[in-house]
């Protein structure tokens, strides 16, 4: 591998071992080695860092997405909203700085998360998570994640889910915005206002600053999922009125998609308020919606049901190492009855030929770098453990599909890190070594 490549692990010891393939090694701290002909090679010439190198220098500020014009068209939309006084609007319930982004005519079109208004953000609006930090700075944060690069979790999980073809993540990316709306300092609220005075009074000075108004934050933007609840008010729902039997596969063939996401992203916040739910009931005579499954005949079928599931709220994944006992971060699926039932052929279908193609993982990783390397506070050795134990999620998630495992059975398997590691003598070479975690802190108690 290039001596360039993020991906090269700091780590320069690795034992050596012989050749062998990496799902098949299941033995604590063995070492898998893929040799310097392995198909991802081809891929590893490539220069890995500064894709866009050679692009003229261009406004750092500015959201141009030229592979996706839809989502560049929708948060113009926003921007223009804003130019006309419509804000984003603060999200209430949540624990730190979140806003509904509106259209200009009211429509919430996004939820916008600036990083600064992260959970543990210097201009978090709420205030319990300060005083947590200054109370209790042991208890601060969780420290198997990246602190206050939440934003940059949400782009990635919208990365794996778009990689993977889940398509249960609303389309994700790193947009940067200014609104009368957000949380700013005083001194930045001073500031635009002194500039905006000087413009008015003295234009030809006016025109001389970089900038005018508030400072563009920089943030995730979720596009806006229209007609969906909580899986919590759904799930109940579904208790109570059994869904149809069509209605509920869908319903299982979309949970299993979550599974897999959470799991690969080791998603550390997945309660049952964090994925949405969308269900399309079937209409009687009157228009009313039914879903008791006796009253069919009765039915006026205007549609087909249709659920969907959508995964909100991504911003605590990619930890650096996998969490401890004491706070394990369970996966909250894994309590309901879904989770029982075996991973079925079409996920399997779906993700097994991709998470068994090395060159899949290493373009997964390259476009997760790209993706990261954009905060300031970007740290290699962070991301090469945050690759680490999205290998090994990726290495045990592939072994339960294989066995037809179900979700609740992979959630007890013992975590997995892999590391890569150059072997010295040989610089063209990559290993990677596996690890197991000693104990097996979660999910004991089933
Ligand atoms: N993409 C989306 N489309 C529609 N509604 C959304 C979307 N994202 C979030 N919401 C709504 O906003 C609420 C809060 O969102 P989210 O959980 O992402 O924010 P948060 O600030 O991280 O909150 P918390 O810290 O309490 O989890 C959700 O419960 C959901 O109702
Ligand atoms: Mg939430």
């Amino acid at each position: 591998m290039d001596e360039t490549s993020p991906l090269v692990s700091p780590l320069q010891e690795s034992i050596d071992y012989s050749l062998s393939e990496a799902n098949n090694l299941r033995t604590p701290g063995s070492v898998v080695r893929v040799s310097a002909g392995s198909p991802g090679r081809s891929r590893e010439r490539q220069p890995l860092l500064d894709r866009d190198r050679g692009n003229s220098p261009r406004d750092p500020h500015r959201n141009d997405f030229p592979d996706d014009p839809e989502f560049r068209e929708i948060v113009r939309k926003a921007e223009q909203a804003i130019e006309e006084d419509i804000f984003p609007e603060r999200i209430f319930q949540g624990s730190s700085g979140s806003y509904f982004v509106k259209d200009s005519q009211g429509k919430a079109i996004g939820v916008f998360k600036p990083k600064n208004e992260e959970p543990y953000g210097q201009l978090n609006p709420k205030w319990t998570k300060w005083l947590q930090k200054l109370c209790c700075p042991c208890c601060f944060g969780r420290d198997c994640l990246v602190l206050n690069q939440g934003y940059l979790s949400e782009a990635g999980a919208s990365l794996v889910d778009k990689k993977l073809e889940l398509n249960i993540v609303p389309r994700t990316k790193v947009v940067y915005l200014a609104s009368d709306s957000f949380n700013y300092s005083a001194i930045d609220r001073v500031k635009s206002r002194g500039k905006r005075l000087a413009l008015e009074k003295v234009p030809k000075v006016g025109q001389r600053f970089h900038r005018i108004g508030l400072p563009p934050k920089v943030g995730s933007f979720q596009l806006f999922v229209e007609g969906y609840k909580d899986a919590d008010y759904w799930l109940r729902r579904f208790e109570a009125e059994p869904l149809p039997e069509n209605t509920n596969r869908q319903l299982q063939l979309q949970f299993e998609r979550l599974v897999v996401l959470d799991y690969i992203i080791r998603n550390t916040d997945r309660g049952n308020d964090n994925w949405l739910l969308k269900y399309d009931c079937p209409m009687d005579m009157e228009g009313n919606r039914v879903s008791r499954p006796k009253t069919f005949q009765h039915w006026v079928m205007v549609k087909e049901p249709v659920i969907r599931l959508a995964a909100i709220d991504n911003g605590l994944a990619f930890p650096i190492k996998h969490p401890d006992s004491w706070r394990a971060y369970p996966f909250y699926w894994a309590w309901l009855s879904q989770a029982k039932v075996p991973f079925s052929q079409e996920i399997k279908n779906l993700v097994l030929p991709k998470l068994m193609d090395p060159n899949f993982i290493k373009d997964l990783e390259e476009d997760l770098y790209e993706l990261f390397k954009k905060d300031p506070g970007f740290d290699r050795g962070q991301f090469h453990k945050q690759i680490a134990v999205m290998r090994g999620q990726i290495l045990n998630l592939t072994q339960a599909l294989k066995d037809n495992k179900t979700p609740l059975h992979l959630v007890q398997m013992p975590p997995v890190i892999v590391e890569t590691a150059r072997a010295p003598q040989r610089a063209n070479t990559e290993s990677y070594t596996q690890s197991f975690q000693s104990r097996r802190p979660f999910f004991t108690w089933w």
